[in-house]
């Protein structure tokens, strides 16, 4: 029989309903008890949830879990993390690993040391957009890619969260952090890891109104630049040029484009995990639409409009697959793919967009990474419930 392994919440915000609706797909975990900074967080969560709250202390010497689910803001992923890993612990977080470059350095050490698993969203490139775009481009397609282009532009996050302050933050703050990691990582399992970066920034802002819940209304102050335009040279020789802002009413540019030599491919949502994949192989030529609507991981799985933009019945939502495919992971004995190296490469080069654009340098990638593997339909379907 299938084990269910049995999950500590930490960090009870916003995203966290997500994470519950993932019950409904997986088969082999269960948030059994919750735990927040804010006691109220907690004991809101346990209620909606029917779970238990507990202190943070608690939840980590709770014998019965065993990973700790970490969804609290970018800059306290790291201490969340650490500590659990201490307490003997695997652990998943939200992206990004965490804010600096030398803590996400310490927690993959740590992960190593005590021989327990270490994972990180996005898990949104084990999505059927991601993985169709992988599997056309492993086939070369179109050839070898020269270069491409990425986007992320939108008004900014204080018009549908409660509580906006972070992502304006001048540690912790802006686009890169928030949005990079989607789009990082996806180029890195479309491409492989990156070499160099160079990068250029705007200060667009000097405050922002909350649009929603309690605050609305309220000034914040924007205590960090909100518009990013970077270059990005892959190992494999690609370039790719990467706007990320949050200074942007609306547009009509593709997420991602990619420019080989024997043809061209527009890839969908890295935030998400559906939509279809462009092909045009012919100057003029009609592009040819690879959906992935029936794929296990690419059909529309909500039903109802949440306050938050993602869980909306266009989308195919299945946050929580990375935390499944690391279990998987742990009972095989085998490299999970949303790991703990992948997530500090990604981490490396938003550290190094950020100093880029500081120092108006070109930035090298230290660290490495593998692509990850090709999630297969065996593999999905073993998970899936
Ligand atoms: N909101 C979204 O749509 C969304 C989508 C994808 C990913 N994420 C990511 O998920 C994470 C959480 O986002 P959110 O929108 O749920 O934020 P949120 O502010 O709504 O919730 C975060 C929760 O963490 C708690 N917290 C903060 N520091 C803590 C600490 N040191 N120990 C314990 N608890 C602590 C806060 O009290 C809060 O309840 C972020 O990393 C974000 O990037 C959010």
């Amino acid at each position: 029989m299938q084990k269910i392994f049995k999950i500590g919440l930490i960090g009870c915000g916003h995203i966290a309903e997500t994470y519950f609706r993932a019950h409904k797909y997986f088969n082999n975990f269960r948030i059994i008890k919750c735990a927040d900074i804010n006691k109220k967080s907690a004991e809101k969560c346990a209620k909606k949830y029917k779970i238990d709250f507990v202190s943070i202390n608690k939840i980590l010497k709770d014998k019965e879990i065993e990973i700790i689910l970490n969804l609290t803001i970018p800059t306290a992923h790291y201490v969340v993390a650490k500590k659990s890993l201490l307490s003997g612990k695997h652990v998943y977080s939200e992206k990004p690993l965490a804010v600096d470059l030398k803590d996400g350095l310490e927690l993959v050490k740590i992960a190593r040391r005590k021989k327990l698993f270490i994972g990180n969203a996005p898990d949104t490139f084990l999505g059927g957009g991601n993985q169709k775009a992988r599997q056309l481009l492993d086939r070369k397609i179109i050839g070898n890619i020269k270069f491409g282009t990425a986007i992320f532009a939108f008004p900014g996050i204080q018009s549908y969260h409660p509580n906006p302050e972070p992502w304006f933050k001048k540690k912790g703050g802006g686009p890169v952090i928030d949005m990079g990691p989607y789009y990082l990582t996806a180029l890195v399992n479309l491409l492989g890891p990156a070499k160099f970066v160079t990068s250029i920034c705007n200060h667009n802002t000097k405050k922002r109104i909350i649009g929603i819940g309690p605050k609305k209304g309220k000034k914040i102050k924007v205590e960090c630049p909100t518009t990013y335009f970077s270059t990005i040279r892959f190992e494999n020789g690609t370039t790719i040029r990467l706007t990320l802002s949050f200074d942007v009413i609306s547009h009509l540019r593709n997420h991602i484009e990619l420019y080989g030599d024997e043809g061209s491919m527009i890839i969908p949502d890295p935030n998400m995990f559906g939509g279809s994949v462009l092909l045009s192989k012919k100057l003029g030529s009609k592009w040819k639409n690879y959906k992935t609507n029936k794929m296990v991981l690419g059909k529309i799985n909500i039903r109802t409009q949440s306050s938050r933009a993602n869980e909306s019945p266009t989308n195919a939502n299945y946050r929580g697959v990375g935390l499944a495919e690391m279990i998987y992971s742990i009972q095989k004995k085998k490299k999970h793919r949303c790991n703990g190296n992948l997530s500090l490469h990604v981490l490396n080069i938003i550290e190094g967009i950020h100093k880029s654009a500081k120092t108006g340098k070109k930035f090298y990638i230290k660290t490495k990474c593998e692509r990850p593997k090709f999630f297969t339909s065996k593999e999905i379907n073993s998970i899936i419930i």
